[in-house]
């Protein structure tokens, strides 16, 4: 199985380290390659770094981790072919940074950026998915006060049942599906409760567990 990576942030680096654990091939898509020496020195054979449109068409399952602002202009780049009926994993959070300090959501119930990333990728499946989650344990889920639950939103069912399965295997034994691509929305404020938990209180390892009784 082949994972391609559209992103080279810390996000798209983790990641890529977590499915190379899992036996998978990743390839991350880039504008500057060579800014991911370090990271393809430590990957191992099964790692590459090409371009983004590389990337896109290199892998079965595809991972979106871009800086907001890039994403649009990114996925609508893309040749359909290189997404159609391909998973893609949106890790973004639709942040808007222009005013310093803590980031503001740059989305609407009506109109999430998880929706939005499926409208770019209309013959994608696209799950919501990590992105309240910092990067440093996405891919090592238990924490010393326990394991977290991760929450996804998607259209596709069996999209889902694979992602949560991957995220099994990084440890997050409990994954919480909360609906369709607008629930995605959800996903987007609870980042935003993580977000500025971190700026806070100047801590970027917490994660949330959600008690039903
Ligand atoms: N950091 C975390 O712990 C964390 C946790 C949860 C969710 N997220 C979300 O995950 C995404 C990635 O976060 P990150 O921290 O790994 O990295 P980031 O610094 O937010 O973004 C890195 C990537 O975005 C691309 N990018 C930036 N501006 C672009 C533009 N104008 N046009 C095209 N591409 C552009 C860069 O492409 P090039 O490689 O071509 O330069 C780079 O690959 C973000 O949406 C973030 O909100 C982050």
């Amino acid at each position: 199985m082949k994972v391609g990576i559209i992103g080279s942030g810390v996000v798209g680096q983790q990641l890529g380290l977590g499915f190379l654990s899992l036996g998978y091939e990743v390839r991350i898509g880039t504008r500057n390659p060579e800014k991911l020496a370090d990271w393809l020195s430590k990957a191992g054979k099964n790692a590459s770094v090409g371009s983004v449109h590389e990337a896109a068409a290199f892998g079965d399952l595809l991972v979106l981790a871009t800086k907001w602002q890039g994403t649009e202009i990114v996925l609508q780049s893309l040749p359909v072919s290189s997404y159609r009926d391909k998973i893609v994993i949106d890790v973004t959070n639709p942040l808007d940074s222009s005013q310093g300090g803590v980031p503001r959501l740059d989305a609407t119930e009506d109109l999430p950026g998880g929706l939005k990333v499926q409208n770019y990728l209309p013959e994608a499946k696209v799950v919501k998915a990590f992105n309240h989650i910092s990067a440093y344990i996405m891919i090592q889920a238990p924490r010393e006060e326990g394991v977290p639950d991760l929450f996804i939103a998607g259209n596709d069912p069996e999209a889902k049942k694979a992602v949560s399965e991957i995220a099994e295997k990084w440890g997050w034994n409990s994954v919480v599906d909360m609906g369709d691509i607008h629930s995605s929305f959800w996903l987007e404020t609870f980042a935003m409760l993580w977000i500025q938990f971190g700026f806070r209180y100047n801590n970027w390892t917490h994660a949330f567990k959600l008690l039903r009784k």
